[in-house]
């Protein structure tokens, strides 16, 4: 909650009681830290640490040095609208329409547009846990309640179309799927999406689909079933969607909504009078993202996949700590209940510690509504996440199990 200082103006109620999200904060105090000089390992980063490739830049470097400065149509320029949507054609036979498509400032933008097109006083979204902070705040921000539900540790953190069922009620309007998750890294198979589509579709909910992790899946499951997803689910689907990951365009701010065309239609209005487009010169670069080579985006996931295989071991050889095997994404979410309990609280404490004592950042588990783990990221060079987790294993071992 945000602290009004004597003599402030009062902010708004939905202003007091949001803050910075958990990780950025982690980022940020991992910054600071190296502001002062001091040596970082900074595995809180939730981007690839490969520079967007060079195609993409050029591409943007030219719309600029073209004049391609101005404003563009709310709904994003038509040519990217096409790539996205010929994009998900290429790979998921997925068929949309120009104007089932809008172009907004990234991932958390649709999110946040979705919200606040769909989403009402009283409404409620079940959320399943561990999850991404933002999909949380959102909800709130659009005047709905999210209600958590848990998946199983035990159970690879799966989501499952029975905990979704149990936990639909008469308010509820919508679920928040993300697969590859984040912090879980955990993908849910496609016949299990299918059986959360019919339970989603029987009690007639929107079922709002993140894949911002989508193209880096190291299993047997290739991709999301978008195409019987949608059969079943029709306009109930909505697709949420980003340039960040695939493309290493983080900073470029790129994302999209695939959902019917109501629901495009009130995000394009909503856009039109808050940020009204993405950076054009930016949207020039998407395109050559979507509809140029993709080879990178292979070689990007066989990358992140060797770093999965270096780092796990390593993190499971410390004694009392646990790790799910990502199947997905770029976290790890390791258990390290032995050593701090499960407190709400006391993986922050730790998660400080780990900074302040020995330069390594990560994020804590209760930022994600999981007390007692940590979110390592691997999107970093494996010498330099295997030093992270050599020296956390060190302050572990003189710390001693609890
Ligand atoms: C699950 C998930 N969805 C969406 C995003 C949004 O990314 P962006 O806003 O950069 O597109 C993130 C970023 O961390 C994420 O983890």
């Amino acid at each position: 909650m945000i602290k009004r200082e004597r003599g402030e103006i009062e902010l708004a109620r939905r202003a007091r009681f949001t803050s910075v999200s958990p990780t950025v904060a982690m980022a940020q105090a991992a910054d600071a830290r190296r502001q002062r000089g001091l040596e970082v390992i900074d595995l809180t980063i939730g981007e690839p640490d490969q520079p967007t490739p060079r195609h993409i830049v050029a591409a943007a470097e030219c719309a600029l040095r073209k004049g391609w400065t101005r404003y563009t149509s709310a709904a994003g320029l038509g040519e990217l609208r096409a790539a996205v949507a010929r994009r998900y054609n290429d790979d998921h036979a997925l068929a949309l329409d120009p104007d089932e498509t809008m172009i907004c400032c990234g991932g958390k933008h649709a999110l946040y547009l979705v919200c606040q097109a769909i989403l009402d006083r009283g409404d409620e979204v079940i959320v399943p846990s561990p999850h991404w902070p933002s999909f949380e705040q959102a909800v709130r921000l659009a005047g709905a309640r999210p209600v958590i539900v848990r998946a199983e540790e035990r159970k690879s953190f799966h989501v499952s179309a029975r905990m979704i069922a149990r936990a639909i009620g008469t308010r509820t309007r919508a679920v928040i799927l993300n697969s590859p998750a984040n912090p879980t890294s955990a993908v849910i198979a496609e016949e299990e999406l299918l059986a959360i589509a019919r339970v989603a579709r029987r009690r007639r909910l929107v079922v709002l689909y993140d894949d911002a992790y989508a193209r880096l899946i190291y299993g047997k499951t290739e991709s999301a079933p978008y195409r019987r997803l949608r059969e079943t689910l029709g306009e109930r689907l909505v697709i949420l969607g980003t340039a960040s990951k695939t493309y290493c365009m983080t900073g470029w701010r790129i994302g999209w909504v695939l959902g019917s065309r109501s629901i495009v239609a009130a995000c394009v209005a909503l856009a039109s009078h808050s940020t009204q487009c993405p950076t054009t010169f930016a949207q020039v670069g998407a395109i050559q993202a979507l509809a140029g080579p993709q080879a990178q985006v292979h070689q990007m996931a066989k990358e992140y996949l060797r770093r999965r295989d270096a780092v796990l071991p390593a993190l499971r050889a410390i004694p009392g700590v646990e790790c799910v095997e990502p199947e997905g994404g770029f976290y790890l979410f390791p258990n390290v209940k032995a050593y701090v309990g499960a407190r709400p609280g006391a993986t922050v404490d730790f998660a400080r510690l780990l900074l302040d004592r020995i330069g390594v950042g990560v994020v804590p588990g209760e930022a994600f509504g999981a007390p007692g783990h940590l979110r390592i990221s691997f999107a970093r060079p494996t010498a330099e996440t295997l030093e992270g987790v050599s020296r956390m294993k060190t302050l572990l071992r003189q710390l001693g199990a609890s």
